[in-house]
């Protein structure tokens, strides 16, 4: 057996330098343990001399404590140093900008669709939306283009499988939109109808799915007069100026009769003096307000469908229309 002397000796150098609480218990058996070197002490008080006994047993106390002191300061100094790099690793620092969330903006297009109706709407017109899938007869028959009528063929249309007996179909302008709400209201009609349209077609200037916003006003006695007030109005406060001209030029559609395309040319600006084709119009064609329910000999007016990524370019001078659809953040910040 050792001294004991030598034991605390030992105990204290080889546990001091222990970095780990399961090795430190460990090395504590062999000193404090059942077998322990101390323990074996302990037993061997029973043959010593009842004269030695109290001396012995308190030097046995005394090195018992004095290595339970280091097994306890070196608990603690393991488990501050386990806590501290615990801290530094989950440190935060709040001194730190914070990383924010961003926020998405307006897409351009929208931003145009909502200008649209607020100018549309402070002059008494009212807004309504319609199905993006259209029956044939909505999208072309009850706008006087039959079955076999040639203007049937300006649009490449998108068809949609059913199994309904009228042909279903993406729509391929928002027009139909003239009948939907005309036969659900009573003359005097005053609406636009902005939405997304589909047309078999993608280039520079078309994309298979884009926005129009169609007008409608009929009521007793509006006129080419009224369309040509209304729209030039709009232009102007669409195009924050009053510095625009605005021309009718004859053309054909089969819902309107007369048709006419409508240009404009800015006065000033990157796009000045030239003129521009902003959208088609026309008195509305007597077969269509037949349609609407209503009878030609009483109501007439004028209809209107424009593109809004066309209203769009040339309001913030892009040149090419695929820009919208990429979702390129470089060009979606401009506007945000
Ligand atoms: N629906 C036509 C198109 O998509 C545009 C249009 C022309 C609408 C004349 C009208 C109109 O309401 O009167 O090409």
């Amino acid at each position: 057996m050792r001294s004991l002397a030598e034991i605390v000796l030992e105990a204290e150098s080889t546990l001091s330098v222990i970095d780990d609480l399961a090795l430190l218990e460990q090395a504590k058996a062999k000193y404090l343990g059942k077998t322990g070197e101390l323990t074996e002490h302990m037993k061997g008080l029973g043959k010593v001399s009842a004269e030695d006994r109290p001396r012995l047993g308190q030097e046995i106390n005394l090195a018992k404590e004095k290595i339970e002191s280091v097994l306890n300061a070196q608990r603690d100094s393991i488990q501050q140093r386990k806590l501290a790099s615990k801290l530094a690793e989950e440190a935060i620092d709040v001194t730190l900008p914070g990383r924010g969330r961003s926020r998405g903006g307006i897409h351009p297009v929208i931003r145009t669709w909502q200008r649209v109706e607020e100018i549309f709407r402070s002059i008494g017109f009212d807004v309504a939306d319609g199905p993006e899938i259209e029956t044939d007869w909505f999208n072309f028959t009850a706008l006087n283009q039959p079955d076999n009528h040639p203007a049937r063929s300006m649009h490449d249309t998108f068809y949609v499988e059913s199994e309904s007996e009228e042909p279903l179909l993406l729509r391929t302008h928002t027009s139909p939109m003239q009948v939907r709400y005309a036969r659900m209201h009573k003359p005097p009609i005053k609406v636009i109808a902005p939405g997304k349209t589909y047309r078999v077609d993608s280039d520079a200037t078309h994309s298979p799915m884009f926005h129009q916003v169609e007008g409608l006003w009929i009521a007793d006695n509006i006129s080419f007069a009224d369309l040509k007030g209304v729209y030039t109005d709009f232009l102007r406060q669409f195009f924050e100026t009053d510095d625009l001209e605005v021309r009718f030029r004859p053309s054909f559609f089969p819902f309107t009769e007369p048709s006419a395309e409508i240009d404009m040319r800015f006065g000033s600006g990157p796009l000045k003096g030239r003129w521009l084709e902003i959208s088609g119009s026309g008195q509305v064609h007597p077969t269509v307000v037949r349609n609407y329910g209503l009878d030609p000999e009483q109501y007439i007016g004028f209809a209107f469908g424009s593109g809004l990524e066309r209203l769009t370019m040339l309001r913030y001078g892009i040149g090419d229309l695929r820009l919208f659809y990429e979702g390129d953040l470089r060009f979606l910040k401009q506007f945000a």
